[in-house]
């Protein structure tokens, strides 16, 4: 399956690399230069069980929106949900970036 990753942070990431060795086709889009680094240097700046040893061998390649979109059977988006005082989800900025890339 060609699966997509819009957001591939300290959770898209890993779980990216975890269904690409079960044998699927990942690629994905994040916004982040540090992501789009981490993606092509293989290099990941946090410690996470064996995801540095599948980044290493992994294929996942950052694409733009429109590719990931175009491209892909499923598609996950873990992007982060700010919470407020009492730990409450902050709907507005949920919505926001889903409604971006819905219209996208
Ligand atoms: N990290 C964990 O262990 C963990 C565990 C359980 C649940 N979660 C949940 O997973 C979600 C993501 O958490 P995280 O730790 O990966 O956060 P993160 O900040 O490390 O990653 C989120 C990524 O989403 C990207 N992003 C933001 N807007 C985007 C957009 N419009 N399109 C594409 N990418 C976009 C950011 O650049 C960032 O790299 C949160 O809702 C969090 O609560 C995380």
């Amino acid at each position: 399956m060609n699966v997509g990753f819009m957001g591939m942070g300290k959770l898209g990431l890993p779980v990216a690399l975890a269904i690409e060795k079960k044998g699927h086709k990942v690629i994905g889009y994040d916004p982040s230069p540090q992501v789009q680094e981490t993606i092509r240097t293989k290099k990941l700046p946090y410690k996470e069980a064996q995801a540095k040893e599948w980044l290493n061998k992994s294929n996942i390649q950052h694409k733009s929106v429109q590719q990931v979109v175009e491209h892909s059977d499923i598609i996950f988006v873990p992007i982060q949900t700010p919470h407020g005082d009492k730990f409450e989800v902050q709907q507005e900025y949920l919505m926001k970036e889903k409604i971006s890339i819905i219209v996208i």
